[in-house]
């Protein structure tokens, strides 16, 4: 059996996550890939922290930079943010030619055709199931499952924090604050959970689906963004009256002179949409197809195990060598 080699880059949710999933599904991965992943160093914020499991001390590095220098095979960031510390990993990582597994949205979403450029030139690739819809393997269905389709149209709900807060004010008939909170102490809610309620998780997320789906990079600054900070537990109920919900929605199209758009609102829907249907935590994502028609796939968008099968199954892609270029669109 092959051992790989892992150097990890954050333990909070996620990254913890990760570990126990490694662990936990160790015999089934060896079977199903032949490979052993070997966490061979990490780095944390808060080393002294009190954690569900036990790394070596020989194993911690204070700098998450350092990671690149060790033997690991792959680094895994999960540190998020967009800039700093795990911006500056993703590049060493790759332009010292090793691969990168990142869950960062924020990051690809910003940095993305440059990321993308070291990538190519480099020849390394970038993994990043995870960064969006959690455990929903939506990029990988855009990228692999439709690669010979084209796409028209992106809807989806990108934000687990948002649609739990939604469905549990109906459902429970509480305050904004109260569910958030419950949503933070869940482990899905951003570590500024103003990204969450203030729609730019979702933007994040619907860039980089936006590049995948139609061969562009990810771009910001196009999209209209409002959340769902104002809604109220009263305007919720008034949906439900008038047959519906509200729902945080994202979508992108692209219209037949080859314009997009992308947008990310909060919208009344009809009961009977599917979309209406997708209930707390879970995520889902309708794409309109050219020959394989209109694609709805659901799963759980946020929370340590889902997020970590998403990132476990991008080191196996590794380790298969299975892997598609990250980004090969024009802007
Ligand atoms: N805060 C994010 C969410 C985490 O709630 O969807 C997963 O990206």
């Amino acid at each position: 059996m092959r051992r790989i080699t892992v150097a990890l880059a954050g333990l909070g949710t996620v990254g913890s996550g990760v570990i126990h999933l490694l662990q936990d599904q160790a015999d089934l991965i060896a079977r199903r890939a032949d490979v052993a992943f070997d966490i061979i160093a990490v780095a944390a914020r808060d080393p002294k922290k009190q954690r569900s499991f036990n790394i070596p001390q020989a194993l911690w590095f204070a700098d998450a930079r350092d990671l690149v220098d060790t033997q690991a095979d792959i680094i895994v960031e999960l540190i998020g943010g967009a800039d700093g510390i795990a911006f500056d990993l993703a590049r060493k990582t790759l332009l010292s030619g090793k691969p990168l597994v990142t869950a960062n949205k924020a990051m690809l979403a910003k940095h993305g055709s440059d990321l993308a450029m070291w990538s190519r030139k480099g020849n390394v690739q970038i993994f990043c199931e995870a960064s969006v819809a959690g455990g929903l393997p939506v990029i990988k269905v855009l990228r692999e499952g439709l690669s010979a389709n084209s796409v028209t149209h992106v809807r989806g709900i990108l934000n687990g924090t948002c649609n739990y807060i939604l469905t549990t004010m109906m459902r429970e008939q509480r305050q904004f604050d109260d569910v958030l909170a419950e949503a933070q102490a869940k482990g899905y809610a951003e570590a500024d959970p103003s990204f969450d309620i203030d729609g730019w998780d979702t933007a994040h997320k619907l860039s980089l689906l936006t590049a995948f789906a139609f061969d562009t990079v990810p771009q910001l600054s196009g999209i209209g963004v409002k959340g769902i900070r104002h809604l109220t537990l009263s305007d919720l109920n008034d949906a439900k009256q008038k047959g519906g919900v509200i729902k945080l929605i994202a979508q992108s199209a692209k219209d037949p002179h080859g314009n997009i758009t992308q947008i990310v609102e909060p919208l009344f829907l009809d009961s009977a949409s599917p979309l209406a249907q997708i209930d707390g935590v879970l995520n889902a994502v309708e794409i309109n197809t050219s020959h394989a028609g209109p694609i709805f796939i659901q799963g759980r968008g946020a929370g340590a195990q889902a997020t970590a099968s998403a990132v476990v199954a991008d080191l196996i892609d590794f380790a298969m060598g299975r892997g598609v270029p990250f980004l090969k669109g024009r802007p």
